[in-house]
């Protein structure tokens, strides 16, 4: 097999699974991708911290610059805006394919560097930036490339799922079991991002950007936290037959008294909401998560899994790793051949953020 070079950014709660995966099924994964993928080494701030899992410390460096250069896929899992954006351009403009995982940086710098990746005829693959383990970006923007969505109605933080499931269930107070969310890796960095609903907005951006071929900037997504959500509000739910939950709701407005030209808006917005018992969502555990689409063709389809956790996460930026490898043997086309997909092709107009 020929031989790629892979250089990973970051071995936290994701980063070392990945490398962990790469390594450990090196045979199989060249097999599947057509080339051998060679970790050529791991980037990060401190090369002699404690890691989740065992890995061969010469691997390590603190020089993400000079790890990039050569490198034929860079995976990028530091998280954060810098320096992981300098990084990406760097390695875009070096000619190398990008993963990432990093929701935040793609939904405040995704045009550039998306049109970064254009101008030089590169790829970013980003699976796992929305619902970790769950495949939702492909089926948005390549399954259902040929159908119109009318609406995703998703639940796409691990974190807080697991806080309200556990308010819910147990009684247990949120600052507990957030602490317990960060200990198991399920939470940003920067926890704030999970409980104030930061990171299911720009989750929910992302999949509005792809579900209808519109940049959706993330300013406009209406954004409220759980951290109002106390257990009296759980409990006056649970006696009502209801279950509070996280939602990301994005929506084709049709009809709407601010719409474009072509008679069409939509609006996207992430809020607690209450949930009837029934519902399947009400349904989602855990650190699971959930994203139904409404698409005018295909009709309701739910997709559902897990939605944060380092070798869940794993799974998808490893499934990306594949794509991009087949790519390289392909010569620069096939599977992921969409980059302009998160860029506006539609008139669907001014996104509105509430009724
Ligand atoms: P962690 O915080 O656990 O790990 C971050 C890693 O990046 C660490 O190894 C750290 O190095 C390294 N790093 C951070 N800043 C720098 C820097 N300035 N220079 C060099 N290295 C740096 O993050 P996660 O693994 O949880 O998340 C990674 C990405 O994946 C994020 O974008 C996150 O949003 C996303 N994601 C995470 C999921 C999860 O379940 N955790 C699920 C889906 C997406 P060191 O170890 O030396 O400190
Ligand atoms: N902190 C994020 C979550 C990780 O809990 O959903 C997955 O994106």
């Amino acid at each position: 097999y020929r031989r790629l070079r892979v250089a990973l950014l970051g071995a936290g709660a994701v980063g070392s699974q990945v490398a962990a995966l790469l390594l450990r099924h090196e045979d199989e994964l060249a097999d599947r991708a057509g080339a051998r993928l060679e970790l050529a080494g791991i980037a990060v701030r401190d090369v002699d911290a404690q890691r989740d899992v065992d890995l061969p410390r010469e691997l390590f460096t603190t020089d993400a610059e000079s790890l990039i250069v050569g490198s034929d896929i860079v995976i990028e899992l530091q998280g954060g805006i810098e320096p992981a954006r300098t990084r990406i351009l760097q390695a875009i403009n070096s000619g190398a394919d990008i993963v990432t995982a990093n929701k935040a940086l793609l939904a405040t710098h995704g045009t550039e560097i998306f049109d970064a990746a254009d101008q030089v005829g590169a790829q970013v693959y980003y699976e796992a930036a929305a619902a970790a383990a769950i495949p939702i970006i492909r089926p948005l923007r390549d399954s259902l490339a040929g159908d119109r969505v009318q609406r995703i109605i998703g639940i796409v933080n691990g974190t807080t799922n697991y806080i309200l499931d556990r308010m819910d269930t147990e009684g247990a107070e949120l600052a507990d079991v957030l602490a317990e969310a960060q200990r198991l890796g399920y939470a940003e960095a920067d926890p704030t991002a999970d409980v104030e609903g930061y990171d299911a907005a720009q989750k929910a951006a992302l999949l509005a950007s792809l579900a209808f071929h519109t940049a959706v900037p993330l300013e406009a997504v209406h954004r409220e936290g759980i951290l109002g959500i106390d257990r009296a509000m759980m409990d006056a739910a649970r006696h009502a037959g209801y279950v509070i939950k996280l939602l990301a709701v994005c929506e084709r407005l049709s009809g709407a008294s601010d719409v474009s030209a072509s008679g069409e808006a939509i609006s996207v917005r992430v809020y607690p909401a209450l949930i009837a018992r029934t519902h399947p969502m009400a349904n989602v555990r855990g650190v699971n998560n959930a994203v139904f689409v409404q698409a005018e063709a295909a009709g309701d389809l739910m997709f559902y899994g897990a939605g944060a956790g380092g070798v869940q996460t794993a799974s998808a930026v490893l499934g990306d790793v594949v794509s991009a490898a087949r790519r390289h043997i392909a010569g620069g086309v096939g599977v992921g051949e969409s980059t302009r997909a998160n860029l506006p092709v539609l008139p669907i107009g001014r996104v509105v953020t509430s009724y």
